[in-house]
């Protein structure tokens, strides 16, 4: 009887130490509104049970309780926020360069150790060192890769002309993947026969699943957990089909002296990652890791960006044939003109339509960051160190108190100059904002505005599926719950 009385005590004592040692994130609920979270469960699981994942899960929440509120992803809070002030406080804070470990620990074990899970302060040292990967010049450069590919994709979309609705993201994913691959390791990688043979993008599309999953679910990185649901297996096949063809070109580098590099490779990803390796500052593994990473960040979310363009242009026809007479005053030519930067840069309207479809359907709906000590918003309310936000560019730009009661009609005027002066710098954050923005963006820009010329002069693309019936599905990239067709007729 002793004995019992003796635990009963002990656990409650337990239970106070483990509710003292909660009191700030308690006296938090108390001045942020948000859903109740279940004990244990938190309010995540009926996302992902009832829900499945969709989006319209958190537009609920913000709809009901405000922009800025705290949920339970499990015993863990969770704020997420809409509010262009509250993005700017923590994309401009230098204690919310971080991630949350959670996410960090899924992307590290599915992709390796590399600058998109680095944490301050090493973070910063890595993103100076890769900063050079992504100047103006050597993006130039890349023009010639981002040409032969588009020529790649549009032969294999004149088969389509004509066909009725047909499913062209796989196309889109495997231009994107042959772009990001060769800009991030070189050349060289077109040699190897798992990028000749296009079989990377679907191990390349698990893993980010599986990153996904391990956000979602934390179980699952739990190595008993994900042996048991045969996880571990598909990953490590995965991850190991991606090595080899990491390996087959870093090994070349090893043996080779940095003066081989030729200019203007010399600063590309791999470059940059070999220069840190001899240096003994990184492991030859991490600069697979680094690889990796960058193709993976890249690729995915460049293709989605197009065809969610050639989606939404499909569905609002007066804009697509607007684009369509821009692109014929620059390029007056049909099939595979050349495209140079200066001509790029004289596609206002188009550039507007990219802009708008990064609103509507951002390619990352989502970014969460921990503060690294306490951290006062403009809003007064005090974050303690430890805590979680989500910024939620999917919402961000559809908050009506932003963008108006419109906020989910496709209007690309949104970009007008004298529109985007009249808006709060964070309202729109496709790429995220400050100093851990996303490294590519430019990058990304230039090599969807590049096909995008080439697809919307050659063809006419339209569907019969409604912009109004997609569903948004939350993901590490943006997913959609069905992914309509598209269907093609040749311009002149
Ligand atoms: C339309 C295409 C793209 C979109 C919408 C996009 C969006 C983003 C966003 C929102 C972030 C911040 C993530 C966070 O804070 O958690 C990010 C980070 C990053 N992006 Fe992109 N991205 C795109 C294309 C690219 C491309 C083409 C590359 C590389 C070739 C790339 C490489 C990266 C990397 C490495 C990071 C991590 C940067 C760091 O932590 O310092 N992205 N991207």
């Amino acid at each position: 009887m002793l004995t019992i009385n003796l635990l009963l005590v002990a656990g409650a004592l337990f239970w106070i130490y483990f509710l003292w040692s909660r009191r700030r994130l308690y006296l938090l609920m108390l001045r942020m509104p948000g859903p109740i979270g279940l004990p244990i469960l938190g309010s995540s699981l009926e996302n992902i049970i009832t829900y499945k994942r969709k989006l319209s899960f958190r537009t609920k929440y913000l709809n009901k309780y405000g922009s800025t509120i705290l949920t339970w992803m499990g015993p863990v809070p969770f704020i997420v926020t809409r509010d262009p002030k509250i993005v700017e406080d923590i994309f401009s804070s230098p204690d919310c360069h971080n991630k949350s470990q959670h996410i960090v620990n899924a992307i590290t074990s599915c992709m390796g150790n590399g600058l998109l899970g680095k944490q301050d302060p090493d973070w910063i040292d890595r993103r100076r060192h890769f900063n050079p990967a992504f100047k103006h010049d050597l993006l130039l450069s890349f023009f010639h890769i981002f040409d032969t590919e588009t020529k790649i994709l549009m032969n294999v979309l004149d088969t389509y002309v004509n066909q009725g609705e047909t499913d062209v993201v796989p196309e889109m994913l495997k231009w994107s993947f042959r772009i990001a691959a060769q800009t991030t390791m070189g050349s060289e990688v077109k040699h190897d026969e798992h990028f000749k043979n296009g079989s990377l993008v679907e191990c390349f599309e698990s893993l980010i699943c599986h990153s996904t999953l391990n956000i979602l679910m934390p179980l699952v990185q739990n190595k008993i957990i994900s042996k048991l649901c045969s996880y571990d297996k598909l990953r490590a096949d995965n991850f190991s089909r991606i090595q080899k063809m990491l390996d087959n070109v870093v090994n070349k580098k090893v043996n080779l002296s940095p003066e081989s590099d030729s200019d203007p490779e010399i600063n590309i990803v791999i470059n940059r990652a070999m220069e840190l390796y001899r240096k003994g500052d990184i492991s030859y593994m991490d600069v697979k890791s680094e690889c990796c990473i960058m193709i993976a960040a890249g690729y995915d979310t460049s293709a989605l960006t197009v065809y969610h363009t050639l989606f939404l242009l499909a569905n609002h026809p007066e804009h697509q044939d607007a684009v369509f007479e821009e692109l014929c005053a620059a390029f007056p030519e049909t099939g595979n003109f050349e495209i140079t930067y200066p001509d790029m840069q004289k596609l206002d309207y188009l550039e507007r339509v990219i802009k708008e479809t990064l609103r509507l359907i951002p390619a990352i709906p989502i970014t969460a960051r921990e503060t690294k000590s306490d951290v006062r918003l403009s809003n007064g309310v005090l974050i303690p160190k430890g805590v979680v936000i989500g910024i939620d560019m999917f919402h961000t730009h559809r908050n009506p108190e932003v963008w108006g009661p419109d906020a989910d009609k496709f209007s690309p005027d949104n970009f007008l100059a004298e529109n985007v002066e009249l808006r709060h710098p964070y309202a729109y954050i496709p790429f995220a904002k400050g100093k851990r923005n996303c490294i590519g963006s430019k990058y990304a820009m230039m090599s969807s505005k590049f096909a995008l010329c080439r697809i919307l002069r050659n063809y006419r693309i339209s569907t019969r599926f409604l912009y109004k019936d997609l569903v948004y599905v939350d993901n590490m990239t943006m997913k959609l719950a069905e992914y309509p067709r598209l269907k093609l007729q040749r311009r002149t």
